[in-house]
């Protein structure tokens, strides 16, 4: 991660610029630490690595949703893709324009829908055939044709963990390739709905090129097969997925993903505009946790020799990525200690779960009320929060300029029981 840099003399660890200790101090623990700098310069390069070429950027809400992470994205001229009314709003309230937005979704229910419409969202990915009807259906009763296109599942594999691969035919999401020409002549054939684009998104911290230039590949040959039966197509929406480094990955760059993606439709003499729907790729890297240390505790003789428990106070309800997909988060403590004093760790959080480790095997300098940053937070992590243990969320805080703003307060007890209600005695 760029923005994290040690301070020559003290040690200490800053981020964008600044101290993550001051910041420890000044918001207390557990706490989201994001760079506007490091999503702004993200999205830039995405963007740039097209040149000429036509194209454009619908971020993915569900990786970061914090208003003014949207807000910052919004105004460098980023569309969005949602999955829920819940998005869309946040959206519309960030200032992100609906004509940019498109509706991604296995279940958008009527009232997602009738929200979108109203709200002029640009473009509706079709992940069934009985949505196609249901689409139609509203449509027509507010009287205004959508733009929509069909999310196909080209069956290609992402070659990521398996609750992240979303392009196989075992998945719940989209509609097999080899169906989608009869779709989209249903589609056609209707009143109130636009042909607009192929969707296509086949998984997530994708770490190879070869998995979208194959996916981009068959999803070509759709395109010359509606071309045949003369359905044009407007654009290309290709998903999202492109991975970051969280241990020792090497994903492409974003030049090299672009650049894999453009020889693919110049070997195939397409010039259509290409969307995509980028998450982890613009936030990922951009986020740290900060957790304090409450307890450094022995195993028992016995149990592994010499390893240690570090009791934090961030657990699997402020980031559930390491429980739920054994995804590895670096955790670094802020303040520098000599490593001859490292522990052979496992950094455990407060749950009542044996599975909420966020780390095993950590080799770690740590005493007690230490500070750690948990690295690679940006993107599904707040999102994913919950209230597991009646634990309040943590609080949000995004640098911009090297000032800390805090973007979404700590949650109080009376927020946790906040819509709860006794019966009536
Ligand atoms: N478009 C669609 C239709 C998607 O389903 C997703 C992610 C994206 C775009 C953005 O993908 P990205 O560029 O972020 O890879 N919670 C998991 C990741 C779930 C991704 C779901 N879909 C995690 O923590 O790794």
């Amino acid at each position: 991660m760029t923005q994290l840099l040690r301070h020559p003399e003290t040690g200490e660890l800053a981020f964008d610029g600044l101290s993550l200790k001051t910041l420890a101090q000044q918001f207390g623990t557990p706490t989201y630490v994001y760079s506007r700098t490091a999503i702004e310069d993200n999205w830039r390069t995405l963007d740039q690595a097209f040149e000429a070429y036509p194209h454009s950027l619908h971020y993915a809400v569900k990786a970061n949703s914090n208003l003014a992470v949207l807000h910052c994205l919004a105004k460098l001229g980023s569309g969005f893709d949602i999955v829920s009314g819940g998005e869309l709003h946040r959206v519309l309230t960030a200032g992100g324009d609906p004509s940019k937005v498109v509706f991604s979704g296995v279940a958008k229910s009527d009232q997602d829908i009738n929200y979108a419409i109203e709200r002029g969202v640009g473009c509706f990915n079709i992940e069934s055939i009985a949505e196609v009807d249901r689409l139609q259906r509203i449509a027509s009763k507010h009287d205004k044709a959508i733009k929509v296109g069909v999310r196909v599942n080209p069956d290609v594999d992402p070659k990521t963990h398996p609750y992240i691969s979303t392009g196989l035919t075992t998945a719940k999401f989209g509609i097999a390739i080899e169906r989608a020409l009869e779709v989209y002549q249903t589609i056609d054939s209707l009143s109130h709905l636009i042909v607009h684009s192929v969707a296509c998104h086949i998984g997530s911290q994708i770490t190879q090129t070869r998995p979208f230039s194959d996916a981009l590949d068959k999803v070509l040959n759709l395109v010359d097969a509606l071309n045949n039966v003369g359905i044009q197509i407007d654009q290309l929406d290709l998903g999202g997925g492109l991975g970051i480094r969280y241990k020792d990955e090497q994903p492409p760059s974003m030049q090299s993903y672009v650049t894999a993606l453009l020889e693919t439709l110049q070997s195939r003499r397409c010039t259509l505009p290409i969307a995509l729907e980028p998450g982890r790729a613009i936030v990922g890297n951009a986020g740290v946790l900060l957790t304090r240390v409450e307890y450094l505790k022995t195993r028992p003789a016995g149990s592994e020799q010499g390893k240690q428990f570090c009791v934090v106070d961030a657990g699997m309800n402020d980031l559930l990525r390491p429980a739920l997909y054994q995804a590895f988060h670096d955790i670094v403590n802020v303040t520098l200690r000599a490593d001859e004093y490292a522990l052979d760790l496992d950094v455990v959080g407060p749950v009542c779960e044996t599975a909420d480790v966020l780390g095993y095997d950590r080799k770690l300098a740590v005493e007690a009320d230490d500070v750690l940053a948990v690295l690679g937070c940006g993107a599904y992590s707040f999102v994913m929060a919950s209230h597991y243990n009646s634990r309040p969320k943590p609080c949000e805080i995004l640098i911009s300029d090297g000032i800390a703003h805090c973007v979404r307060q700590r949650e109080t007890l009376n927020d946790l029981v906040s819509g709860e209600s006794l019966l009536p005695s």
